[in-house]
């Protein structure tokens, strides 16, 4: 059996003091069942001292948590932090009270005006005083990540033997490199008597993006427990991402002799919850839970991913609650892709048929960002239409505009192969178009509907025109086009329903 590293989560304080992400009780409280859902070990509720609606937040989730994680306060090496946030947690079944103090340099003489012996000093009258109310007592050593070697091991000495179960070494301006931040956490490893009986913690910023990678050297290194936030929601650049540390564990268990007990199929769940909740969104190329973690865009890629997923896949995006890999149809994808969609919609097609299509899709995917199934499905219809035709489409240029007269010059292929070429001018383009087409087809008709839409979002949406036209023996025919110009939809929709009474009367 592998280490079992703790996943302390603190989305609900370092998370929230990231700017513009505060947070009220009942939204805090919905973030905390979705943790529960999640199984973390511990839950990081708030900084009670800080204000009366924190205070309430700690209270009211230690009341939902039960025994069901480690309900988790912060406080400063300062008596009225702890007796306070004693308080808040008084009802707590697994209660746990984080305290400390800066212990590097800039912290001791610039922030907190202490020399090393009176911070060591204050560090251990928290740890103590923490120990009146509470078992389980955490210390943080802020700014472990620019300490002095020496002076960490001599704090971290004196707070475990002050009764600290567990020890938080944070890198809290996420200033070290991986390999650094390893040998500092070894350091201690080594260096502080009785180290082994309590749990070493890593917290660590994401400042230089580096975040899950001093978290996992921490670990590689002998930490027990991971603290971070979902999403990596956090002070600045935030705080180390769960779902980067949890599934890096998951993929390399073996080689760091670690597992957690997350239920990882709830990643995507919480990180859109905590998203919707905070307002801040997360950027598409996020690892694990961005829109585009699991989507492939390229053809290469596309084509891999359809052979066998993990050719460009390291993790199943059901194992984290995404769903299935995701083919994204653009004017890079190929063949491959384009039949593979189009067999996930139900429709297949002989190879020539396919290579129509392949170059009506790639025309259209030239015009838009992405192809959507609607485009597909349009795209394929509009062949069935075309196929069997009397009359085809096969140019329309169209003048208008104010104060311009609108005018169209259509050119369309007869049943018998011939392409004639008209001009025709109307009230407005479509008007101009449906004469021109009237005068080559002869089509006696009444237009009884006209209306247009559009098939998928997005203001390069492929428009879909249906029309209703009436013949002279008062038979109803309808007619739909569809095409990135809505000129081209309505000139198409109505060659579709005269296509249709002409094949009649023949
Ligand atoms: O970044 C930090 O050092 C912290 C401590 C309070 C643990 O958030
Ligand atoms: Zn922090």
């Amino acid at each position: 059996m592998t280490r079992k590293i703790d996943i302390f989560d603190t989305t609900l304080r370092d998370g929230e003091q990231s700017p513009g992400a505060s947070m009220n009780t009942e939204e805090k409280l919905v973030i905390a069942r979705e943790l529960l859902r999640m199984h973390v070990d511990v839950i990081e509720a708030g900084f009670p001292i800080s204000s009366p609606g924190d205070f309430e937040s700690v209270r009211k989730i230690s009341e939902l948590v039960g025994y069901d994680a480690v309900t988790c306060a912060l406080t400063r090496a300062i008596e009225k932090d702890i007796v306070v946030a004693a308080d808040a947690l008084q009802f707590t079944k697994r209660p746990r009270i984080h305290t400390g103090i800066g212990v590097s340099e800039s912290h001791m003489r610039d922030k907190l005006r202490v020399t090393p012996d009176e911070c060591i000093e204050r560090a251990v009258a928290a740890v103590t005083c923490a120990k009146r109310y509470v078992d389980d007592v955490q210390f943080y050593a802020e700014d472990a990540g620019r300490s002095d070697y020496d002076f960490l091991a001599r704090v971290i000495q004196a707070v475990v033997d002050a009764g600290a179960t567990v020890v938080n070494i944070p890198d809290t301006t996420g200033y070290s490199l991986p390999d650094e931040f390893g040998r500092r956490i070894k350091y201690l490893v080594d260096n502080v008597r009785g180290i082994e009986d309590v749990i070493i913690a890593v917290h660590c910023h994401n400042d230089l993006g580096m975040a899950t990678a001093l978290a996992m050297a921490g670990v590689a290194a002998g930490a027990r427990q991971i603290e971070c936030t979902i999403n990596g929601l956090g002070e600045r650049a935030g705080n180390t991402a769960m779902e980067e540390v949890v599934m890096a564990i998951r993929m390399h268990g073996a080689e760091l002799d670690a597992h957690t007990d997350i239920n990882t199929r709830e990643f995507v769940k919480a990180s859109r919850l905590v998203s919707s909740i905070t307002g801040m969104s997360v950027q598409a190329n996020k690892a694990i839970v961005g829109a585009n973690a699991f989507a492939h865009s390229s053809g290469i890629h596309q084509d891999g991913v359809l052979k066998k997923r993990d050719t460009y896949e390291i993790i199943d995006p059901a194992d984290v609650g995404a769903g299935e890999s995701q083919i994204v149809l653009t004017a890079r994808s190929g063949h491959a892709a384009l039949k593979h969609r189009l067999e996930e919609l139900g429709y297949e097609f002989d190879e020539q048929k396919l290579d129509e299509l392949y170059e009506a899709f790639l025309n259209l995917a030239d015009k838009k960002k992405e192809v959507y199934d609607e485009d597909l499905e349009s795209l394929v219809n509009e062949r069935d239409r075309e196929d069997g035709a009397l009359f085809s489409l096969e140019g329309l240029q169209i003048s208008c505009g104010f104060p311009l007269k609108p005018t169209a010059t259509l050119t369309v292929k007869d049943p018998e192969g011939q392409v004639v070429t008209v001009c025709d001018w109307g009230t407005g383009p479509v008007d101009a178009a449906y004469k021109a087409v009237n005068q080559v087809l002869g089509a006696d008709n009444d237009l009884m509907e006209y209306s247009v839409q559009s098939v998928t979002r997005g203001i390069d949406a492929l428009g879909e025109v249906t029309v209703r036209v009436k013949a002279a023996n008062g038979e109803i025919y309808t007619g739909r086009g569809a095409d990135g110009d809505i000129i081209v939809s309505s000139t198409k929709a109505y060659l579709n329903a005269l296509n249709r009474l002409l094949s009649d009367r023949r």
